[in-house]
């Protein structure tokens, strides 16, 4: 097995007594994780599970954009899980949080938070974050957390993503082991997802994160477009923007564009 090569037997022993991670399901091509795992759902697949690919012909990001991964070189994977409606916002600060805590702690990179879900490492988006529910009437069955994370990308091959991306590569300039990362990226993951369980709300740590409060930006919501100041995010991390004449508006992380 090569350094790049992802041992994912390694990563389940590893993770065999936390509540994420213990089966991990590698497959070479998908077109995307998020459809292979609603796929397992539906055949009973076990909460905690995370579904990985080495390269997805259909990845996909936020508002039908397209995710870039080319194979073998980053991780793309989705985790399966069965949330409380109450701990459902704090899933993608989770996620965030642990890609924030992975590549700091890992690699000595300092990462922050472009609200809602993208994080950053020097103005350079090095990982993405969808999450996907799936409900019946008002209640959550089922979450899937779909998560990309730049590790091994050249960004300068593709030229849509060229000037806004970065991965752990580009910026350390040496190859890295994405065993090694995922490792960490599942240990902080388990670690938030325990506070998610126990009822520990994650917004202050998440926000301290946020790069975007204090900026003036322009969301897109419910087909209008609004500008202002990001002030605050409250407790389910939905975004508090003040207009030029002083008006406040709050905004949902589901559904807003966000230009800095
Ligand atoms: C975004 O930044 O808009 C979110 C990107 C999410 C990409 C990941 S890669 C694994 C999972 N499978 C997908 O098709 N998308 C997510």
């Amino acid at each position: 097995m090569s350094q790049t090569d992802l041992d994912t037997n390694l990563l389940s022993t590893y993770f065999t007594n936390y509540a994420v991670g213990h089966r991990i399901l590698h497959y070479n091509i998908l077109d995307s994780t998020m459809d292979e795992t609603r796929r397992l759902s539906l055949q009973g697949l076990e909460e905690g599970a995370v579904v990985i690919a080495e390269e997805q012909r259909l990845g996909r990001g936020r508002y039908g954009r397209v995710w870039i991964s080319p194979s073998g070189e980053n991780l793309s994977f989705s985790v399966f899980l069965k949330p409380t409606g109450l701990q459902l916002p704090f899933l993608n600060m989770a996620a965030a949080l642990s890609v924030c805590k992975m590549v700091s702690n890992s690699y000595g990179l300092d990462a922050a938070v472009k609200w809602p879900n993208d994080v950053l490492v020097n103005g350079r988006k090095i990982s993405g974050i969808l999450v996907e529910t799936d409900m019946q009437s008002k209640n959550v069955i089922n979450a899937i957390i779909g998560i990309g994370i730049n590790v091994n990308l050249d960004p300068s091959k593709f030229s849509d993503i060229s000037n806004i991306s970065t991965s752990i590569k580009n910026e350390l300039g040496q190859i890295i082991d994405r065993t090694y990362a995922m490792k960490e990226f599942l240990r902080f993951f388990n670690e938030y997802y325990d506070l998610i369980r126990k009822g520990h709300p994650l917004t202050t740590e998440w926000s301290s994160k946020l790069e975007t409060l204090g900026s003036y930006i322009r969301v897109r919501w419910k087909n209008q477009i609004f500008e202002g100041w990001a002030d605050k995010v409250d407790e389910q991390g939905n975004l508090e923007i003040i207009g030029t004449n002083g008006n406040v508006i709050t905004v949902m992380a589901g559904e807003v564009t966000l230009q800095l």
